[in-house]
C-alpha cells in the first residue's frame, strides 16, 4: 500500500470541502486529514475538528478567540490559526503534503500560491486563483516541484482524457504540455455545461429573476457564488480561461457545449478524430478521488452512473446573447495579462451586489464589461501584481454599482 496522504482541506466547511471529507472518511489508512481550514461557520470546523482530530485548524480572525476556547472546551488538541496569514501556516506546515483548495473566490489565491510554493500536491477546486494567475501559479510549481491537479469536475474530466505524458508534465506545471504545434496529438477541447436553471428561459424573463431561483441549480449541489455563476454561465467562463490556463491552450481551441443531463463532464479531440470523454454521475466525490489517489483509484462513494437511466444525452450551442457572461470570458482571455482577474474581480462583486439584493440578474454582465472597459491591465508578475489588479477592478465596481451606472 502507498504511505497515506496527510491532508489540509481549505474550505473544509464548504461544499468541496464536505465532498473532500465524505471521500476521506472513506480511506482513513491512506487519508490522514491532518489540517482544516474554515471561516465563519464554526459549528461546522468545531463537528469537523471533533470527528477528525486535526493538528491544526484556521478560522476568519474576528472567529478565532470564540473558536479558541470551543476547542479547549471540547477537550481537542489542535492549534487554532486565524486570518489569511493563518492559512498559510496551516498549508506550509511539515506535516502536510496534500492541499484540497477549496475557498470560494480570489480569497485562495494567497493559501494556494503558499502550498504550491511549499511543493505540495495541490488539489485545485478553487478556480479564481487560476484565472486570475494561473501562470504564476504553474511556474511556481515547477520552481517548487509541486503537483497542481485539477479537481473542477471538468478540467479533471479532460485531464482524465490525456495521454499519461501530458498529465505527468501538467501535474507539474509543465508549460507547453500540451504543444499546440502539429507535432500535438490533441486538437480541441470541449468543455460541457449544465446550462443552469434558466437554459430555456426567455431574455425578458431573465430581468425578473429571484435570487432563490438563480441558487436552484438543476443538477449539482454547490456554493451560493460558483451556482449563481452557473446560472449566468460566468462559472464556464471562468472554466474557459482556467482550461486555457491548465492546458496551455487558447481560447480558439476550446469548445463550450451546452449538455443539460450532466453525465459527459467534458471530452479531449484527438487529430486522427477520435474523441475521449469522461462520463460519471455529477458528484465532486467522484474527481476529488481521482485527484486524491492519483496515478491511483480509490471508491469515491458515488454513486455508479446507470445509462439506461440516463437514457439520453444532448447537446446545444451556449446562447451568449442571452448570457454574455461567456462572451465576455472569452474576450477577457484573448486579450491575456490582467484582464481575467478583471473580468473574476468584478463578478465577484457583482454576484455578492445580486445575492444582497442590490444587483439584476441581468446586470451581472452589464457591470462586468463596464469594469472591463474602464480597466488598464498591466502583465501579473507576482502576487502583487495579481492582488493590484483584483482591488483596482473592485473599486471600480463598487463605484459602478453606486453611480447606479450599469443601468
Ligand atoms: N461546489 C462544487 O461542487 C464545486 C465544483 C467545482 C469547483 N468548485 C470551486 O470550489 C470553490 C469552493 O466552492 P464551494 O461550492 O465549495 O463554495 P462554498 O460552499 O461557498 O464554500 C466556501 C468555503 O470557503 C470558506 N471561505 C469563505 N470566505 C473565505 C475567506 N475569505 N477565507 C478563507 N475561507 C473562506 C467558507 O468558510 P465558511 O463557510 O466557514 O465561512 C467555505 O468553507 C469555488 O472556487 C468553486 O468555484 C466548486
Amino acid at each position: 500500500m502507498n504511505s497515506p496522504s496527510h491532508l489540509a482541506v481549505l474550505g473544509a466547511t464548504g461544499s468541496v470541502g464536505k465532498s473532500t471529507l465524505d471521500v476521506a472518511r472513506l480511506h482513513p489508512d491512506r487519508i490522514r486529514t491532518v489540517a482544516l481550514a474554515g471561516w465563519r461557520n464554526t459549528d461546522r470546523l468545531l463537528a469537523i475538528s471533533r470527528e477528525f482530530s486535526p493538528a491544526g485548524v484556521c478560522v476568519a480572525e474576528e472567529k478565532a478567540t470564540l473558536f479558541r476556547s470551543q476547542v479547549l472546551g471540547a477537550g481537542l488538541n489542535c492549534r487554532v490559526l486565524s486570518g489569511p496569514t493563518g492559512l498559510i501556516e496551516l498549508v506550509q506546515s511539515e506535516q502536510v503534503d496534500t492541499v484540497v483548495a477549496g475557498i470560494a473566490g480570489a480569497a485562495g489565491l494567497s493559501s494556494t500560491l503558499a502550498a504550491v510554493q511549499a511543493g505540495k500536491r495541490v488539489l485545485i477546486a478553487n478556480k479564481e486563483p487560476l484565472v486570475m494567475c494561473g501562470e504564476l501559479l504553474r511556474a511556481e510549481a515547477r520552481a517548487a516541484k509541486a503537483v497542481i491537479l485539477p479537481v473542477d469536475s471538468e478540467h479533471n474530466a479532460v485531464f482524465q482524457c490525456l495521454p499519461e505524458a501530458h498529465q505527468t508534465n501538467l501535474s507539474r506545471g509543465d508549460l507547453g504540455a500540451v504543444p499546440t504545434s502539429d507535432q500535438s496529438p490533441i486538437s480541441r477541447i470541449t468543455l460541457t455545461a449544465s446550462g443552469g436553471p434558466f437554459i430555456r428561459t426567455p431574455a425578458p424573463d431573465l430581468k425578473s429573476v429571484t435570487i432563490k431561483e438563480a441558487l436552484a441549480h438543476p443538477n449539482w449541489q454547490m456554493g451560493p457564488k460558483i451556482t449563481v455563476d452557473s446560472a449566468t454561465l460566468m462559472n464556464k467562463g471562468l472554466e474557459l480561461i482556467e482550461a486555457c490556463v491548465f492546458f496551455d491552450l487558447p481560447e480558439s481551441q476550446i469548445d463550450v457545449v451546452i449538455h443539460p443531463q450532466s453525465v459527459i463532464h467534458s471530452l479531449v479531440h484527438y487529430v486522427d478524430g477520435s474523441v475521449l470523454a469522461q462520463m460519471a454521475s455529477p458528484d465532486m466525490r467522484i474527481p476529488l478521488a481521482h485527484a486524491l489517489a492519483f496515478p491511483g483509484r480509490i471508491r469515491s462513494g458515488a454513486p455508479t452512473l446507470n445509462l439506461i437511466e440516463v437514457s439520453r444525452l444532448d447537446f446545444e450551442e451556449p446562447d451568449v446573447a442571452r448570457f454574455p457572461c461567456l462572451r465576455l470570458a472569452r474576450e477577457a482571455a484573448r486579450i491575456g495579462k490582467g484582464m481575467p482577474a478583471v473580468l473574476n474581480a468584478a463578478n465577484e462583486v457583482a454576484v455578492e451586489a445580486f445575492l444582497s439584493g442590490r444587483l439584476r440578474f441581468v446586470d451581472i454582465p452589464v457591470l462586468v464589461e463596464a469594469v472591463m472597459e474602464r480597466s488598464d491591465c498591466p502583465v501579473i508578475n507576482g502576487l502583487d501584481d495579481a492582488l493590484g489588479v483584483d482591488q483596482n477592478a473592485r473599486h471600480l465596481a463598487v463605484e459602478a454599482l453606486k453611480m447606479r451606472s450599469v443601468r
